[in-house]
């Protein structure tokens, strides 16, 4: 054996090539902190179990304090043939302490270990993403505020539809963002199990303490069977998705900013600060930013699937092949939030551009809706509405123009029951100010929604 912490039982030296193809420290070197604040709460608990002597673990503490420093600083050489963070740490302990570092492993598994840690790094991420979502919604809540009396055409199949208000819109995303904090402090609550104490697979003989272990590190709650705690990532699945979801969600605002942002809808401005040009035309002004967010959608759905695929084929309970839930895991972690950051700082920036906004609204005759429920008012059956209406567009389209611009002799040829009251309800105006069904677009229920908003971040 050589000095592999396992190497009692072999004979020969581990291969090159498969401690390069086995070896992890390189990624879950991420884990170091969370690898050490859990060993420092075994310790203690093996300490006061009489496991280990308090001397002994005094010294593990103060052992660990100082590599927790020494990594801190840069100055911590990681060994590549010590496969992991764990070994890592373990080993630099033991050279560092001598026979006392030799008892921390005492009724652990790296398997355990592993979950143990996996599990601290991302009840911090679900915290930190939930902060990042906070200050996304702060700057859509901003931006509604601020473009409050703008009215803009809302779409279906992006074919122009009924006006909305541009709040209105904004808060849509609000919402979507909000499911997304609930999903990740609902992922975090199964998350917040303490994993520790399953050993290898079947648990430890020797006489622990998981409750005296899940207060140290402020989990509610122990895990219920061993086997499955070692070889349960669910945890990893449902952080994976929920920010997938995420990352969908900012793709579909940013697929928004790049369609506004182009001249065929000319409804936004952003920043030049957050536009590139390009080498060959002076005139461009370039969305890279929403492009890019929209981009990176794939390879964060990309990882929920390789989770998924990872695990569906493996029987109980610990196998290696779970070391590969780490890089996925901290790329999506990397890349949710590098985007919700840079989609905050892009909608604070946004400027809505209200002539082109005014001039989209007069084509498509996007008050139709309306004509028909004012009809509908004066008792005329909806399906009987709807075709008049439509042949009121028709006859508008037929000559380039907006229904809205109908006179009311015109009108009256389509439905004889139309007074001069109807241009109150063709207008852009009237037409969003009538939305005020619960949830709607109406100017009363939007200012409800912000006022809510507001409330909440
Ligand atoms: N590096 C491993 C992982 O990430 C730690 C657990 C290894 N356990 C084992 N029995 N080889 O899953």
């Amino acid at each position: 054996g050589d000095m592999k912490m396992w190497g009692g039982r072999f004979a020969e030296k581990t291969a090159a090539s498969v401690e390069a193809f086995t070896c992890s420290v390189h990624f879950d070197c991420r884990l170091y902190r969370h690898d050490i604040a859990g060993s420092r709460a075994h310790a203690r608990m093996l300490a006061r179990q009489g496991l280990i002597s308090d001397e002994e673990c005094r010294l593990i503490l103060g052992g660990l304090d100082e590599i927790e420093g020494e990594i801190e600083r840069g100055e911590f050489v990681f060994r590549p043939e010590l496969e992991d963070i764990h070994m890592n740490i373990e080993k630099a302990l033991a050279e560092r302490i001598g026979p006392a570092g030799e008892k921390l492993h005492t009724a652990r598994s790296r398997n355990d270990q592993v979950n143990l840690d996996f599990r601290l790094y991302l009840r911090e991420e679900c915290d930190r993403l939930d902060g990042l979502l906070a200050e996304l919604q702060r700057s859509l809540v901003t931006q509604a505020r601020r473009w409050r009396q703008t009215v803009m055409p809302g779409y279906t199949h992006l074919q122009r539809a009924q006006p909305v208000l541009v709040a209105h819109h904004l808060l849509a995303y609000f919402e979507m963002f909000k499911r997304d904090r609930q999903r990740l402090a609902d992922c975090r609550r199964r998350i917040n199990v303490l994993p520790l104490g399953a050993a290898a697979l079947a648990g430890t003989g020797l006489p622990i303490d998981r409750e005296y272990v899940a207060e140290l590190l402020d989990f509610p709650q122990v895990s219920a069977n061993s086997l499955d705690t070692v070889a349960d990532r669910d945890f990893v699945i449902e952080f994976a998705s929920a920010a997938a979801l995420i990352q969908v969600h900012l793709s579909r605002l940013a697929e928004e900013l790049v369609l506004w942002t182009s001249e065929e809808f000319a409804f936004v401005e952003l920043p030049d600060a957050f536009c590139t040009g390009s080498s060959i035309m002076p005139q461009k002004k370039n969305p890279d930013v929403p492009e890019l967010i929209r981009g990176k959608s794939g390879r964060v759905v990309g990882h929920l699937m390789a989770l998924l695929t990872l695990l569906k084929g493996l029987p109980l309970a610990y196998n290696r092949d779970l070391q590969e839930d780490k890089e996925p895991i901290f790329d999506t972690v990397d890349t949710v939030s590098a985007s919700l950051a840079l989609a905050a700082e892009l909608m604070a920036g946004l400027n809505f551009r209200e002539e082109k906004l005014a001039a989209a609204l007069r084509r498509g005759c996007m008050t139709a809706t309306d004509l028909a429920d004012y009809l509908v008012r004066k008792q005329v059956p909806f399906r009987q509405a709807h075709a008049i209406v439509g042949r009121a567009v028709a006859y508008a389209l037929e000559q380039g123009r907006d229904v809205a611009e109908l006179s009311l002799v015109e009108l009256k040829r389509f439905a004889e029951c139309i007074e001069e009251d109807v241009f109150a309800v063709l207008s852009v105006e009237g037409s969003v100010n009538s939305r005020n069904s619960l949830g709607g677009t109406g100017g009363a229920r939007v200012d409800e929604a912000l006022a809510q908003a507001e409330s909440e971040i």
